[in-house]
């Protein structure tokens, strides 16, 4: 599932856009490069408060944003530990960046980090990526990989992980132009999630205020998730402005200005990123779809007394795409054909083969993981040489021939 995110989105990104283009850069560069993008010195840490009892730490912005959604609840102030009571500390600067070493030697001189945003590698890459793909401005360079946090706080399930995947888009533009792609890009990410089926009723823009904007920005807005536990950020569309290079071209004393052969113009371009966790869509994708059917769809079987779950994910998300499932399995000319269907199937679909179970059960299991289709081998098949094919979402059936499956499925699963 996370991989068919991740293709979403690289197909979005650079196959739907001629002018991007993809990189695969290095986790671990030379520290000098958070120096210079202002990781090690300016804004990129938390403030960290520890409560005087229980040693228990807290990300002190996350307390005072507990205490603005409960305002009628009688959680303890701020100034209290919410999980004892206990006093706290003084907040104290708590950096993000997770230091290591390369070389044999651990000392000073071999001390680096891992990347804690994929973007600086782009940023790295900036001179050598334009000129040999011969890019004009306005472009974009791609990137899916990993990034890493010493976050003080991981929590709620893989929303906040120390070690998370990336999708970040840089576009480089000319800075007047800023503006204008911020708002298109701001409007095509929002759309991504939609035409992936996420409600839109889910979504919402946040414009960051001045105080709460990272070292980098100029300007931000979230697109916001309402998990469970609250809205919450799913991605960032930011204007970096020229920080980023002019600071890079600082540090290293190399002039990675961009040079406009038209207008013989030399200028840094702006940057607008889109930068998106490719787990936190995953946790966002599996929350949207899931859904709880009191009384169950299936009138049917024993189970319609319960709470049936259906994980209704897009086709494109969805982890199995079908399921090959002969009617039952103690008749072994109906389990020899559904194999061989299984086998006609798999090199073109990820498909699932399940025999255990009555064939109520094993369509449940297949709608819980979010499986869109569902093929059952019957009686009929072995005269007719035709299968039922089920719909996940609307629970209709058809018999479709054998020799036909592999093109219905692909026209119903879109993937022509
Ligand atoms: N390059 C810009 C940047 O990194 P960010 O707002 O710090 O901006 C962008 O992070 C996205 O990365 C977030 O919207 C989120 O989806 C993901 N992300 C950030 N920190 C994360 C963490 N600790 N665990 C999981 N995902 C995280």
């Amino acid at each position: 599932m996370k991989n068919n995110i991740k293709k979403a989105w690289w197909d979005e990104m650079i196959k739907n856009h001629e002018n991007i283009v993809g990189l695969d850069a290095a986790i671990l560069m030379n520290p000098k490069v958070w120096q210079a993008s202002g990781h090690l010195t300016a804004g990129f840490a938390d403030e960290l408060v520890e409560c005087k009892k229980c040693h228990h730490r807290f990300r002190k912005d996350f307390l005072e944003k507990s205490e603005e959604d409960n305002e009628s609840s009688s959680l303890p102030s701020v100034k209290e530990c919410p999980d004892c009571g206990g006093g706290l500390t003084p907040p104290q600067k708590f950096n993000l960046m997770m230091k290591t070493f390369v070389g044999s030697v651990e000392d000073k001189a071999s001390e680096t980090y891992l990347r804690a945003e994929t973007c600086q590698g782009i940023y790295m890459n900036f001179e050598n990526v334009l000129n040999s793909m011969r890019l004009k401005i306005p472009f974009g360079i791609a990137q899916i990989g990993k990034a890493f946090r010493n976050e003080i706080n991981p929590k709620d399930f893989i929303y906040r992980t120390r070690e998370f995947e990336q999708m970040e888009m840089q576009w480089f533009c000319y800075p007047k132009d800023a503006d204008k792609f911020f708002d298109y890009w701001k409007t095509e990410r929002m759309k991504w999630y939609l035409n992936l089926g996420i409600k839109k009723e889910n979504l919402r823009f946040r414009e960051v205020v001045k105080e709460e904007l990272a070292h980098y920005a100029k300007r931000a807005v979230d697109i916001e998730y309402n998990f469970p536990f609250g809205w919450k950020e799913i991605e960032g569309i930011h204007n970096r402005g020229d920080w980023d290079l002019s600071n890079h071209s600082k540090h290293s004393g190399q002039d990675i200005k961009y040079f406009d052969d038209e207008t013989k113009e030399k200028y840094y371009p702006y940057i607008i990123e889109t930068s998106v966790g490719a787990d936190r869509s995953f946790l966002t994708f599996l929350t949207d779809a899931y859904q709880e059917i009191e009384g169950a769809r299936t009138k049917t079987t024993k189970a319609a007394k319960e709470v049936e779950t259906v994980l209704r994910l897009d086709k494109k998300i969805a982890p199995i795409k079908l399921a090959v499932l002969p009617l039952v399995k103690n008749k072994p000319e109906l389990v020899k054909k559904a194999k061989e269907v299984f086998e006609l199937l798999k090199p073109h679909f990820m498909c699932s083969y399940d025999e255990v179970d009555s064939i109520g059960r094993r369509y449940r299991r297949q709608d819980e993981v979010g499986t869109p289709l569902a093929i059952t081998i019957d009686f009929e098949t072995l005269e007719k040489n035709d299968v039922t094919l089920r719909d996940r979402d609307t629970m209709k059936q058809e018999r479709v021939k054998i020799e036909d499956l592999v093109k219905v499925i692909k026209e119903k699963l879109n993937v022509l």
